[in-house]
Parts: C-alpha cells; sequence; structure tokens
C-alpha cells in the first residue's frame, strides 16, 4: 500500500501538538511523579505520555482487576494502570532497586492508590513465583530488564487468563540491532520476545505505534 511509504504511526509535529493539547495525555498527578522522581536522582525512561495512556485505557477497556507490572520505577506507569483497573483490582508491581520504589510508594500514596498496590521489591524473575497463588491474572506490563522478557513472557502464559493481556515496552528496539546503552543480548532477548509473543501460538498480538514500540497480546 502506498501508505507504507509514511513508515508507523504520525511523526509530524503538527500532529503530536494537536494530540497533546486535545487529548492532555499527562494531568498534574503525573506531571508531579515524573518531576519528584527526577529529583530524587532517579533516570528519566519511565513511559511516555501517550504510553501511560495507552496503559489506562487497555486496562480499563479490558476490564482488569488483577494486574501485574514488571519494573515499577517511580510508579508512573504503575498509577497509569491502577487508574484503568476495574473496582476492587490490584496491582502487583516488581522493582529492584529499593530506592526506586520508594519514590513508587509515595506516588502510590498522592495518587490514592496506596490500599491498591503492592510493590515487591528484588529481581522479578525470583519474586514473581510469590503471587502465583493470586492469580490468573488479567493483565501483565512488562517493563525492565530486556534480557528477561522472554522468561516474563512464559511467566504471562503460565499466570494470565485466557483472554488475559500482555504488554510490553521497547520492543521496536530489536529492529536496530545493539547500539549506545542496548547490548547485543538485549535486543536478541526482545526479538525472541516478540516472535514467541506472535508465533508461538500462546496469543493473538498486534503492537500500538509508539516511538519505542508496545506489543499487545492477548491469550488465545
Ligand atoms: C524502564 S524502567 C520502568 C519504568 C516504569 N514502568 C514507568 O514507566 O514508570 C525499568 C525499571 O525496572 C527495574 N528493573 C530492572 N531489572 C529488574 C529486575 N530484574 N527485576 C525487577 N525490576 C527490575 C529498574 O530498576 C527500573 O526501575
Amino acid at each position: 500500500m502506498a501508505n507504507d511509504a509514511f513508515g508507523l504511526g504520525q511523526s509530524d509535529r503538527k500532529v503530536w501538538s494537536y494530540l497533546e493539547t486535545v487529548f492532555g495525555p499527562e494531568d498534574p498527578i503525573l506531571a508531579e511523579i515524573r518531576e519528584r522522581s527526577a529529583a530524587a536522582g532517579l533516570p528519566d525512561i519511565q513511559v511516555a505520555r501517550f504510553d501511560g495512556r495507552h496503559l489506562e485505557i487497555v486496562a480499563r477497556a479490558t476490564g482488569a482487576r488483577r494486574v501485574v507490572e514488571i519494573g515499577t520505577l517511580g510508579g508512573y506507569s504503575g498509577v497509569c494502570l491502577a487508574r484503568g483497573m476495574a473496582s476492587g483490582g490490584r496491582l502487583d508491581t516488581f522493582e529492584y532497586e529499593p530506592r526506586h520504589a520508594e519514590v513508587a510508594r509515595e506516588s502510590f500514596r498522592r495518587a490514592g492508590f496506596a490500599d491498591r498496590v503492592r510493590i515487591h521489591v528484588g529481581r522479578a524473575r525470583d519474586e514473581l513465583g510469590k503471587i502465583e497463588s493470586h492469580g490468573p491474572f488479567d493483565l501483565l506490563f512488562i517493563d525492565a530488564d530486556k534480557v528477561s522478557y522472554p522468561d516474563y513472557l512464559r511467566w504471562g502464559i503460565a499466570n494470565l487468563r485466557r483472554g488475559g493481556i500482555v504488554l510490553a515496552d521497547n520492543v521496536f528496539r530489536a529492529a536496530f540491532g545493539a547500539t549506545g546503552d542496548w547490548s547485543e543480548e538485549s535486543v536478541a532477548a526482545l526479538d525472541l520476545f516478540n516472535r514467541e509473543l506472535v508465533g508461538g501460538g500462546e496469543f493473538a498480538a498486534t503492537f500500538i505505534p509508539t516511538v519505542e514500540g508496545l506489543a499487545f497480546g492477548v491469550k488465545l
């Protein structure tokens, strides 16, 4: 199709500023989390404003109640997910760095979700087993160490309900190979993740064409 010549999505600045104005993806609560995280010295690697909105809307549209996030950072994406959770929902979020978890705890408290979010501090691969008895889960958002994405996907296969959702950030990176901070091992893992998500027979999958690429699968 002729439209392929324009690539994915829309990168025209006019469209971006229009969407920023009309859809207003970041409210004062999220802006405060971004600013407080930066002031606390956390890396500026939370999801972009529209990714946050996508997370909320997918959670809301699917009526997600039992939500898992791998990679909490300062709680920005977690607040977006928690906003989308159905009533009585609970978010289990996993973070390796205690300092990040501390900032996130304050973010969830300020956003009014302290009683609906549990932050698990440690390596996600070691900690995930501790929540399995609370499953099956409705939604899994993956946004931590890239080398473990295939393992996190396997965890999702075992612990998401049928019709459950997996979302994963940064998946377009697999197209670039190793560059800058992105090691050969990380991009190979992202590539394996994408191929298993699409071709493994466990999910129907597509992607949301954000800047970094948000993979989106539904468990069959
Ligand atoms: C990209 S940031 C997450 C951003 C967050 N989802 C947001 O948008 O607000 C990745 C986070 O994963 C954490 N992390 C890295 N490896 C991890 C692991 N093995 N287990 C749990 N967390 C990990 C990092 O410390 C970092 O805070």
